[in-house]
């Protein structure tokens, strides 16, 4: 078994970035400008927001976090977000999810300018990426991509299980996988919440992706002999003996199937490090446009 480690590849691909950064700003340039836009107080999304804005700076990167009460009205919102479109400052921005509940976040993520939707998550990304063109690869699926990409991971011809159909995860890693590229190519099964035979559909699985936010919930007699296991989950489960109460845990459960495993990535250290990395490659891709 080989541990996809996440947390080192992620250095890697950052200090490519920052020597990238380093050019353009001795070229002249100003450096990619990454703004985050934070809604209330999610204690998991602040996390997530200060790692993104931590990255930014370690990357020599200009960041903005624009923080907003959890009652900040949806014309507020789209207002701000109309500003930053046209903000020639800045090369893209984010839009932390989940939004309060009196927010359509399908109106919101419509109305960021797809140009600067770092994120991917804008239809006419979405769209583009489904058709293989030229797009924002949303930072989650693009960084998974990345990490099976560096361990030269086989994808070709292979069966490729994606347990979750969000529109941030699974949906889109799902039409990476079926791709006709590498890595991709591999024959795409989605599995979810009204998936019938769950267990052995994922035991056909020579690539399992697990994206669906359930502690430990795949589990030895799930994995086939010898699978890529990728797990997308960071839940956080009650821990008394922890300082903060609480620690980490994927939607795999670790020690069970790794032994099982060729290859899997840890959590911490496997997919979230990855997908704050691929955040800031698709922002160095829109800085470059600029140039
Ligand atoms: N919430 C969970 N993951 C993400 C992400 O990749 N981007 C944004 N904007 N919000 C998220």
């Amino acid at each position: 078994m080989e541990l996809m480690d996440g947390k080192a590849i992620a250095k890697q691909l950052k200090e490519e970035i920052a020597t990238e950064v380093a050019e353009m700003i001795s070229n002249g340039h100003r450096p990619p400008h990454l703004a985050v836009i934070l809604i209330g107080n999610n204690p998991a999304s602040e996390t997530y927001v200060n790692a993104k804005v931590k990255a930014c700076k370690a990357t020599g990167f200009e960041s903005s976090l624009l923080q907003f009460p959890p009652e900040i009205s949806q014309s507020t919102l789209l207002q701000t977000i109309d500003e930053l479109n046209e903000n020639e400052e800045l090369d893209g921005f984010i839009i932390q999810l989940p939004l309060p509940k009196h927010i359509e976040e399908k109106i919101v993520i419509e109305r960021v300018i797809p140009s600067k939707d770092v994120d991917g998550f804008h239809p006419i990304n979405v769209g583009k990426m489904s058709l293989g063109l030229d797009s924002f690869i949303s930072a989650t699926p693009g960084g998974i991509v990345e990490l099976l990409k560096r361990y030269k991971v086989e994808t070709e011809g292979k069966h490729c299980v994606v347990l979750g159909r969000s529109n941030i995860v699974g949906a889109p890693m799902a039409m990476l996988m079926r791709r006709n590229t590498y890595p991709g190519n591999c024959t795409v099964t989605v599995a979810h919440s009204r998936t019938q035979n769950l267990k052995e559909i994922c035991l056909q699985g020579d690539i399992l992706i697990a994206a669906i936010g359930k502690p430990d919930f795949v589990t030895a007699d799930m994995v086939k002999e010898g699978a890529v296991v990728v797990d997308v989950g960071i839940n956080r489960v009650d821990d008394a003996s922890r300082e903060r109460g609480y620690r980490l845990t994927g939607d795999v459960d670790f020690n069970g199937v790794s032994p099982k495993c060729s290859f899997i990535t840890p959590v911490p250290g496997g997919v979230g490090p990855m997908t704050i990395a691929y955040l800031l490659n698709n922002t160095m891709i829109a800085a470059r446009k600029r140039m």
